[in-house]
């Protein structure tokens, strides 16, 4: 995964038999061992690695409550009961997956926040960007689908209200809502193929997340300076250096996650998924699980089903031109004194837009949805390209060493750093 040259050299003669014929311990070494990182990496760049934890522990949560899990429309809430009660643990296996999943999205939201601050999907990583917002589409696919699979009054609803919006879908749209559904309406089949691609992209993410992080060893980690490393003094290996920072971070992630588990496992869920579907009662308010909601208010500011459902994808999908439509020079908010303004202006729309979601779509809430809305996708078609053409970015440091040690301060190389790359962005 890493360009650069493995420094690791096998010792026993089974290791040197082995790797020349199948070099993965010493790609291994090279990619999380030795691999370079820049000394001035802060604790938003652990989140990566918290991230692939959270896959992981999704991963096998899941494969275990499906062992116990009915994919059928008059057995799968019976059978969640059942977990709950009669399986050893099995509550404890559930609260962790569906907890689990509103902690990869906080996790996840907090990467993507950190990318546009630090101007990480710029030139040369923005094949490394579109393939994280790949993931991102994977991982809001699984997570709606799942929450189908308890078959209560919220799974019904929100399956329904969302597989009919691809009827918006001009020519194929109705043919489309007929393949989701397997029939007529939301029912058994339905619950069926759910489980079935449930199961099946989250290993498609994990293959994703491969990609992912090949793609971010070729260049090499961006850093809060925004600055290329340029020799070995900028760097740091990422063992022991970023293992126990990442660890560090994890263990605080999971004891926020053991407080949610533990003391309001059901807080971030909706109550009327505790009574089983009904497709002749409509739900007073249908919401979607929290990390959908700025979408959601998207989807509901628009007057016309299919511009709703346009502008809600096009929300997500803009974020793949962000590295051609931020025309700066300079990465990092850091030094960049309108962009650091006008990215928390963006961050509040977003949480104004979450806020709105979760509100019923009728008078004032609509209206503020509009707006929030628009200046949305103004951030990026307008501000992001006239800034870099106006903005004057602050005075930045030669160097990362110099930025962490001080101009002229000579820095010790750590031991294990190698040569880091010389390309300057
Ligand atoms: C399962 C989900 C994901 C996993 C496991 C994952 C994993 C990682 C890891 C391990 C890193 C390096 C450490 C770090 O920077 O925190 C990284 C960096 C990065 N990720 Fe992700 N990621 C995921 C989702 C995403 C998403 C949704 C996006 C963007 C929409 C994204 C964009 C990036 C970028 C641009 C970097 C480079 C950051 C830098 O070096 O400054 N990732 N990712």
């Amino acid at each position: 995964m890493s360009k650069h040259a493995t420094t690791y050299v096998p010792k026993s003669a089974f290791a040197k038999w082995f790797e020349s014929r199948l070099p993965i311990v010493g790609l291994i070494h090279s990619s999380f061992v030795a691999f370079p990182v820049p000394r001035n990496l802060n604790y938003w760049w652990t989140f990566g690695g918290v991230l692939f934890f959270m896959l992981v522990m999704q991963i096998i949560t899941g494969v275990v409550l499906a062992m116990h899990y009915t994919p059928n429309a008059n057995l799968a809430f019976d059978s969640v009961e059942r977990i709950m009660r009669d399986v050893n643990y099995g509550w404890l296996l559930r609260y962790l997956h569906a907890n689990g999943a509103s902690m990869f999205f906080v996790a996840v939201y907090i990467h993507i926040f950190r990318n546009f601050y630090y101007g990480s999907y710029k030139a040369p990583r923005e094949v490394l960007f579109i393939l994280g917002i790949i993931i991102f589409l994977l991982m809001m696919a699984t997570a709606f689908m799942g929450y189908v699979l308890p078959w209560g009054q919220m799974s019904f609803w929100g399956a329904t209200v969302i597989t009919n919006l691809f009827s918006a879908v001009p020519i194929i749209g109705d043919t489309i809502v007929s393949l989701l559904w397997g029939g007529y309406s939301v029912g058994n089949p339905t619950l069926n193929r759910f489980f079935s691609l449930h199961y099946l992209l989250p290993f498609m993410i994990f293959g994703v997340v491969i990609l992912h992080v090949w793609a971010l060893h070729v260049p090499g980690n961006n850093n809060p300076t925004g600055i290329e490393m340029k020799s070995g003094k900028d760097a740091v290996p990422f063992h022991p250096y970023m293992t126990v920072k990442d660890g560090f971070s994890l263990v605080l992630f999971l004891i926020f996650f053991a407080w949610w588990v533990f003391y309001m496992p059901n807080y971030l869920g909706h109550a009327d998924n505790y009574i089983p579907a009904n497709p002749s009662v409509t739900p007073s308010h249908i919401v979607p699980e929290w990390y959908f909601l700025p979408f959601y208010a998207i989807l509901r500011a628009v007057p016309d089903k299919l511009g709703g459902v346009v502008a809600m994808v096009a929300a997500i999908l803009i974020w793949a031109l962000v590295p051609w439509l931020d025309t700066s020079k300079v990465r990092s908010a850091v030094y960049r004194p309108l962009y650091r303004q006008f990215f928390w202006v963006w961050f509040a729309v977003c949480i104004l837009l979450g806020w709105l979601g979760s509100k019923p779509a009728e008078g004032g809430y609509v209206i503020a949805a509009r707006i929030a809305t628009i200046y949305y996708f103004a951030h990026f078609l307008i501000i992001l390209p006239l800034l870099g053409l106006f903005e004057r970015p602050q005075r930045m440091p030669g160097s990362i060493v110099e930025s962490v040690l001080g101009r002229g301060a000579a820095a010790p190389v750590p031991a294990g750093a190698t040569a880091a790359p010389q390309t300057q962005g």
